[in-house]
């Protein structure tokens, strides 16, 4: 975003967060990569390949990534999302959970969220929930089969949904779902998919896509704009703003005078960086202030580093966390001729 100037982020009570940086915007939210793998190669996301995977060793242990999000938290983080890659391919996700919603912060335990193909729900979302799991977003494109087998790679829809009954069965409310709208491919669905959410009581969201694929084949004029989404659902329902959206990527509307919503998360036309109140840490230590930010900071050779016991780790993490804060731009400039696509694929970010 180059055209608005950031604005301050209003505190939302509580206890004030540490992580504020040079334009006034407090920090509360860290999203946290369990693994760059996946079980999908969604095309918008990864080429067929796969894209070469971060080397075991330099992912973060359990405890390393504890640790961190424990120092965040302290800071003033209160909300932590998992995400991938694929985060419930992690073997110990679960554990994971538990440990992270045992942290204490100034204003009590993070909430915790996570971000998910679904493929695994099944059997994970009871054992999630009972280890502290609050809510779920579930990525899902497209109802049709053959659609999905295009747009994944993988004949897996039936799996999708069944992750999705799964989560809401274990309570993990609200469910959300989200699409990334594309021409051609789903743009088409927008109003069935909505239904469908609408029908079983989740939350739907559409997200303008972002050039962040592995195969660096985004292109601005193929991308559906949140205007285009909204003139294809006001033809099928009637559409009233929500307020009240804070620091929220999605604009949200009553879906017939509600209480169902429909979201659209428009980070390309209508970019809500002056808002933004989120970090990144990757699966292998890289702390990120954007997903489009060139530099990360690292704090990988901070827990690695065997100097000066526990507590100078964790003052080196706090120092960390403020450094990284310290380089955040006001937003992104997709859209620019300066822009640069960052080098990691979403796939090693965490979306
Ligand atoms: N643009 C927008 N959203 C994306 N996601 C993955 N890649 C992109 C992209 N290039 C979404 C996924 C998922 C979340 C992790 O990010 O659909 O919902
Ligand atoms: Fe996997 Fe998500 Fe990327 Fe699809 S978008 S390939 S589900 S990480």
């Amino acid at each position: 975003m180059t055209t608005t100037a950031p604005r301050p982020a209003a505190e939302a009570g509580g206890t004030p967060s540490r992580l504020v940086d040079r334009f006034g915007r407090p920090h509360r939210d860290l999203r946290i990569s369990l693994t760059d793998r996946c079980s999908l190669r969604c095309t918008y996301c990864m080429p067929a390949d796969g894209v070469p995977w971060l080397p075991r060793d330099e992912l973060l242990s359990t405890d390393e990534l504890v640790r961190v999000a424990a120092v965040g938290v302290s800071l003033g983080i209160t909300e932590i999302r998992l995400t991938g890659g694929e985060p419930l391919l992690r073997p110990d996700v679960v554990d994971v959970v538990r440990r992270l919603a045992a942290l204490e912060g100034p204003d009590g335990p993070p909430e915790l969220s996570l971000t998910t193909n679904a493929l695994r729900l099944p059997r994970l979302a009871g054992p999630l929930r009972d280890a502290g799991l609050q809510r779920v977003n579930v990525s899902l494109d497209t109802l049709d089969r053959e659609r999905f087998v295009a747009l994944t790679r993988r004949d897996r829809l039936d799996d999708t949904l069944a992750g999705l009954a799964a989560a809401d069965a274990a309570g993990l409310w609200p469910v959300k779902v989200n699409a990334v709208a594309m021409r051609g491919v789903n743009d088409d669905e927008v109003v069935a998919l909505t239904r469908f959410a609408v029908e079983r009581g989740y939350q739907m969201r559409f997200i303008e896509q972002m050039p962040l694929d592995g195969g660096h084949t985004w292109d601005r004029t193929a991308m559906v704009s949140q205007a285009e989404i909204l003139d294809r659902l006001s033809a099928a329902f009637t559409l009233t703003e929500v307020p009240g959206r804070g620091a929220a990527p999605a604009e949200l509307w009553f879906v017939d005078g509600g209480p169902a919503t429909v979201g659209v998360i428009a980070s390309v036309t209508a970019p809500f960086c002056s808002a933004c109140d989120r970090l990144r840490l990757t699966a292998d230590g890289q702390l990120r202030a954007c997903l489009f930010a060139r530099t990360e900071v690292d704090t990988r050779v901070v827990l690695r580093a065997d100097d000066g016991g526990p507590d100078a780790t964790d003052a080196l993490l706090a120092e960390a966390f403020v450094h990284c804060l310290a380089g955040k731009k006001a937003g992104h400039d997709i859209g620019e001729p300066a822009f640069v696509q960052p080098d990691r694929p979403m796939s090693a970010i965490g979306g």
